[in-house]
């Protein structure tokens, strides 16, 4: 199976997960959007759901455009699933996510959850994170201060790479927030959580793409169907 069919494998095992009522969040990224695409397939057939609780603009737009029901997460009162996707999965489902810089909403509905299911195809998993670049999310105001803290935090945890400003056609990509993403390339994360404290500590800096037990469960395609994977 192509990484693609791994992804939309997991997403609609994820989508069968759904139960009539539910508010459901709605991750981003490609395997999120098969998900997306799977519950719009299941509700056509007669599944009812409450709303959707989307994590971005561009997944609320999608969802939309197939006609699931939406809530803010304001509005909602409570989700009760969330399936969204991840730029890698380490040890205890310890997660890598926000390559499509929506880490923020993301956590955000992701902690609002009663349950949290995270789909992928099987080149996320990794031994360590880390591999894959942390987005980190910054306020646009004193950016590149902001900039030299995160890389003496990354020095103390023995990672001497600057993070970069995440750019698309030369311009800084802009988060549905309105904030930066600065990408670090961290090789190996020894110390996630240590990592993900001292992150959050900088004044300036919103968020990281670091998930640590968040995840419930991960629904990882593989070349022979979808593996159920616990923390
Ligand atoms: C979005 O900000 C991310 O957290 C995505 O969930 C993550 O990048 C996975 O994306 P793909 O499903 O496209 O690989």
């Amino acid at each position: 199976m192509s990484a693609d069919d791994q992804k939309k494998a997991a997403g609609e095992a994820a989508a069968a997960l759904v139960e009539t009522g539910m508010v459901v969040g709605l991750g981003t990224g490609s395997t999120a959007a098969w998900f997306v695409r799977a519950l719009s397939a299941r509700m056509k057939d007669g599944l009812t759901i409450t709303a959707g609780v989307p994590t971005s603009e561009s997944t609320a737009a999608l969802a939309r455009e197939l006609g699931i029901p939406l809530q803010t997460l304001d509005e909602a009162r409570r989700i009760d699933l969330t399936v969204d996707g991840a730029d890698e999965i380490g040890p205890g489902l310890s997660l890598i996510k926000g390559g499509g810089a929506a880490l923020l909403r993301e956590k955000l509905v992701w902690e609002a959850s009663n349950r949290c299911v995270c789909i992928a195809d099987a080149a996320k998993l990794v031994e360590t994170l880390g591999k894959f670049h942390l987005p980190i999310e910054v306020v646009a105001f004193g950016h590149r201060k902001t900039a030299n803290r995160i890389l003496d935090v990354l020095m103390d945890h023995d990672i001497e790479m600057p993070a970069r400003l995440r750019q698309k056609d030369g311009a800084p990509v802009l988060t549905d927030g309105g904030n930066l993403i600065y990408d670090a390339n961290c090789v190996a994360i020894h110390n996630p959580a240590q990592l993900a404290d001292d992150l959050k500590r900088v004044t300036g800096v919103v968020d990281h793409g670091l998930f640590l037990d968040l995840c419930d469960e991960a629904l990882v395609g593989s070349e022979s169907g979808v593996d159920r994977i616990l923390p």
